[in-house]
């Protein structure tokens, strides 16, 4: 089959992976790049049309060394027709842990055909310009790898002539993955002199935990962290003031300052 079209299909509440997944995209030589975005909360009960059998790239970050549930929930409503699909997670620069394993183990599920897999470095979602945390990632190395790794794959997929030979990709991982992180319930702030209530941060919200009346609402149940109204704020006037999340913020900053790499499973 002539692969004309890639999908890229995506839960990425501060964008370090849907960067990732475009960059992959531009380096196939294909006419169209579709995007099925999981982030909004409608994600979470839409309907989707069985997929076709075009090329996929699906695409999370790692939450606490996992996929985040939301993402998993959002991406169980996919069925596909056996789609080549490349899996791919965005970490922090700690660590991936099990993540990858559990995306690729889901896209199986869902009836995908994996046939290649990276885990790459985006910006930390606690990183700030005082307490960097990976800062700025994916940069330009970052993007250039991913492109090439997308011609990599693209190569690849136009020499499958039999997929029952093809061997079963293998990536870093174990099962039972690790136990999900119980956290309490936390959400950012906002701080009134500054908002504009705007509503950027209940637009952003991948939870709707954000309702923006007469102020700026949030309900700490449903906020799942990810601080995307926090960095998508225009006048800084969403802080994460929560102090086990500051003390996280702070180790990672010393621990995880080594520059990590992209690693490529093809
Ligand atoms: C609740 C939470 C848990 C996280 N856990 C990890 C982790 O275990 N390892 C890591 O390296 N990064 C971790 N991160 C950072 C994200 O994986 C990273 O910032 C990613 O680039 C975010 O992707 P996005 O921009 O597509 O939302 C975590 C972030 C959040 C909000």
């Amino acid at each position: 089959m002539p692969y004309d079209t890639v999908k890229l299909i995506y839960f990425s509440p501060t964008r370090t992976t849907q960067k990732i997944l475009q960059a992959m995209a531009r380096g196939m030589p294909v006419a169209r790049i579709d995007q099925l975005d999981l982030t909004p909360p409608q994600a979470e009960t839409q309907s989707f049309a069985e997929l076709g059998e075009e090329l996929t790239i699906l695409g999370a970050p790692v939450y606490a060394g996992r996929l985040p549930i939301e993402a998993v929930r959002r991406l169980r409503r996919l069925k596909s027709r056996e789609a080549p699909a490349i899996v791919v997670v965005v970490y922090g620069n700690r660590a991936y842990e099990d993540a990858l394993l559990e995306l690729k183990d889901l896209a199986v599920e869902q009836g995908f055909r994996p046939l290649a897999a990276g885990a790459f470095i985006g910006e930390h979602s606690y990183s700030t310009g005082n307490r960097p945390i990976a800062h700025g990632r994916p940069d330009e190395a970052d993007l250039n790898q991913a492109r090439e790794f997308g011609q990599r794959v693209f190569q690849k997929l136009t020499r499958v002539r039999k997929w029952d030979r093809m061997p079963v990709l293998e990536v870093p991982g174990n099962f039972p993955y690790k136990e999900r992180m119980k956290r309490p319930p936390e959400a950012p702030s906002t701080q009134e002199g500054l908002c504009l209530l705007c509503g950027t941060c209940a637009t952003v919200c991948p939870a709707a935990a954000v309702v923006v009346e007469e102020a700026v609402i949030t309900e700490p149940e449903r906020c799942l962290v990810c601080q995307a109204c926090v960095k998508s704020c225009p006048t800084g006037a969403r802080v994460m003031e929560v102090e086990r999340i500051n003390k996280v913020a702070e180790w990672l900053n010393t621990h995880c300052a080594l520059r990590k790499e992209p690693e490529l499973f093809l």
